[in-house]
């Protein structure tokens, strides 16, 4: 087992046969367990049956997205009623990146926070949603409302991630490979060498290391953890248009982001292609409008006052924030198949 921290009190543990209970607590009474129908529902119903001497209830929120809905909050807020889950009680999230997210914020928002543990079930949730303390619900855009609220434990179970799909397994894996080339040459090699197989034990533990360095030393968003949004400034955009899965987005983006870096710093973008597409990642996102593409990227809350701000690398583990011109956004655009 591996264990980190990322931020106060957030304990991360990592491994194979994990114990996953929950951090001591003397006077907790109640557990609410809030998870996802499919198989985060069943690794919930097997964590509810470890836990002894509390009181449990088990709430299934809709899947994926659905969840973070302010409508669906304030149903949970009443069976949270129901159950009297009190001050000094544990929320409980078990699933992907989306569950997460909102049992995040239910303990951020309940009796004005309470103790919150997660379990991510993807990929995508163990490297980067459940890591953080980033919590929130979607309304008019995605994760418009929502509080940091460090959870107290995230419980990271390889075993569970083991047998994810193969599309969930590449867009974790896309965001493992984005920790790579910020701060992590391990896990580049990793995947050069297996590709998708490369070996969850080293490279999920690497992965959340790299975030949990970056967001200790910076809690809220002023500027290290904007490093965190390599490949996202286009990516983003790709992600709308193309109605790409995040992951894939991210990695066309980090394509984009990749060429900007290139003409630049002469960073090797060829290089990062190769890797991406041969772990089976998407390079381009062809026949994606420009013109709307630019629109959405200038919309972006990255923007600052003097131009869009993109991360870049100089090389691999030299990122660094710049403010990159209308030309080289729209070079980018076309390096991606853009139109
Ligand atoms: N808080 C943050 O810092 C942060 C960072 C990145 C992404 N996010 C959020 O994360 C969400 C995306 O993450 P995601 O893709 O994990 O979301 P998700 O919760 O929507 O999960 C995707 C799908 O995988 C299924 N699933 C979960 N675990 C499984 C398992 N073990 N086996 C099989 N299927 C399983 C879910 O039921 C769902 O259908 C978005 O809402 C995004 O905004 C948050
Ligand atoms: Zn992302």
């Amino acid at each position: 087992m591996e264990r980190f921290v990322a931020g106060p009190g957030a304990e991360i543990l990592v491994g194979r046969k994990l114990d996953r209970g929950l951090p001591e607590r003397g006077n907790r009474e109640r557990v609410a367990v809030l998870t996802q129908p499919g198989r985060p529902a069943e690794v919930a119903a097997e964590i509810v049956s470890a836990l002894e001497a509390v009181q449990t209830r088990l709430i299934e929120l809709p899947d994926r997205d659905a969840a973070k809905d302010l409508a669906v909050v304030g149903e949970v807020y009443d069976e949270l009623a129901d159950f009297n889950l009190g001050r000094h009680d544990t929320v409980l999230g078990v699933g992907g990146g989306a569950l997460t997210d909102v049992a995040g914020f239910v303990a951020a928002t309940w009796l004005r926070g309470v103790e919150s543990v997660l379990v991510p079930t993807t990929l995508l949730a163990a490297v980067d949603a459940a890591i953080g303390g980033k919590s929130g619900i979607n309304r008019r855009g995605k994760n418009l409302v929502g509080a940091f609220w460090h959870p107290s434990r995230v419980i990271v179970d390889l075993d569970v991630l083991d047998g994810l799909p193969s599309v969930l397994r590449l867009e974790g894996s896309a965001e493992i490979i984005k920790a790579g080339v910020l701060a992590d040459p391990l896990i580049i090699e990793a995947y050069a060498a297996n590709g998708i197989e490369a070996d969850l034990d080293v490279v999920v533990p690497r992965a959340i290391a790299v975030k949990a360095g970056i967001v200790s030393d910076d809690f809220r968003e002023a500027s290290r953890r904007t490093l965190l949004n390599f490949g996202h400034t286009i990516g983003h955009a790709v992600e709308i248009l193309a109605s790409l899965p995040h992951g894939f987005a991210v990695s066309v983006g980090m394509v984009a982001a990749g060429f900007v870096s290139n003409r630049r710093f002469g960073f090797d973008v060829d290089w990062l292609t190769d890797l991406l597409f041969s772990t089976g990642l998407p390079v381009a996102a062809a026949g994606v409008s420009k013109a709307a593409a630019i629109d959405l990227i200038e919309r972006d809350k990255k923007r600052s006052a003097d131009g869009v701000r993109m991360v870049l690398l100089r090389a691999v583990s030299d990122p660094t924030i710049e403010v990159v011109s209308a030309d080289e956004i729209s070079d980018a655009l076309d390096a991606i198949g853009a139109v």
